[in-house]
């Protein structure tokens, strides 16, 4: 199950509407024929058109009347191979700061007119433990997209806050996806750089993408919170002063 997936099943469970945009049809219909018949729509778009969205939001808001929650999820990582930043073609370099960020910034664009007139918004951009570039040698172009969907993300805060919209960004660590086949080739050994001992399911970054989401979050904006069992924390020195395991 993808991250978005796992975020329509969790808004769903408690009652929540969804619009699913994704380029997938098929995944996209076989979930909404998952899901209780009325509480969520898909609409086949590329996140990085800008007509395709505009028209995507226009029928969702046409279909649900508000727009409560925003989750940039669409994404795209190592499709490409990792490469050395001087071995980048600008085609490969473009499509992803088109899919991770472009697209993000037109969701963004597209749904906060909704909000700021509703005056209620919450939004929350999917980053990930690549803003901060450990374990992603060779993947520069993936690493600065999702550093700039955390610096939208503190834009989006100064503008939307006065008119009570919310916007946090999630970066998720290691998560069992369809897009993450090396995990599974690799997963003993990723696990073993995770302080908690496990990868994460898509449903541990749906739920504190819920939790932003909600009220219990209301004091919370312009953050970025980690998701990822620990491996954002400098632990690999740790053997430089080494520690007795038993008394
Ligand atoms: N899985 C991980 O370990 C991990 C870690 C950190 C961050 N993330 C991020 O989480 C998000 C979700 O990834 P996932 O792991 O669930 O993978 P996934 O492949 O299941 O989900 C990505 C989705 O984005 C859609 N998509 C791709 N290009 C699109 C476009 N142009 N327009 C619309 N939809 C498009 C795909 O069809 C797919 O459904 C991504 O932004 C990814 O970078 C994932």
């Amino acid at each position: 199950m993808g991250i978005g997936e796992a975020c329509v099943r969790t808004f769903a469970a408690g009652g929540g509407k969804c619009v699913i945009l994704d380029l997938d049809q098929g995944r996209g219909e076989e979930l909404i024929g998952q899901l209780p018949s009325g509480l969520a729509i898909f609409i086949r778009t590329d996140v990085s058109a800008e007509e395709q969205v505009a028209a995507a939001v226009d029928r969702a808001i046409g279909e649900f009347g508000r727009a409560g929650i925003l989750v940039n999820v669409a994404g795209i990582s190592s499709v490409f191979g990792p490469a050395l930043i001087e071995n980048i073609d600008i085609a490969l370099w473009t499509k992803m700061m088109s899919v991770n960020l472009t697209g993000t910034f037109l969701m963004t664009k597209y749904t906060i007119p909704l909000m700021k007139r509703q005056r209620y918004g919450r939004i929350v951009n999917i980053a990930s433990t690549a803003v901060l570039g450990a374990g992603y040698r060779g993947q520069a172009p993936y690493c600065a997209s999702k550093a700039s969907v955390v610096g939208l993300m503190l834009a989006v805060t100064r503008e939307g806050g006065p008119f009570g919209i919310r916007c946090n960004a999630v970066g998720p660590g290691p998560t069992k996806t369809p897009s993450r086949t090396l995990l599974v080739q690799k997963e003993r050994e990723i696990e073993r750089t995770v302080p908690v001992g496990f990868i994460a399911d898509a449903v541990d970054v749906a739920n504190p993408v819920a939790f932003l989401s909600s009220k219990l979050a209301r004091f919370i904006t312009g953050q970025l919170l980690f998701v990822d069992g620990g491996v954002s924390i400098p632990w690999n020195i740790d053997h430089i002063v080494p520690v007795a395991e038993q008394a």
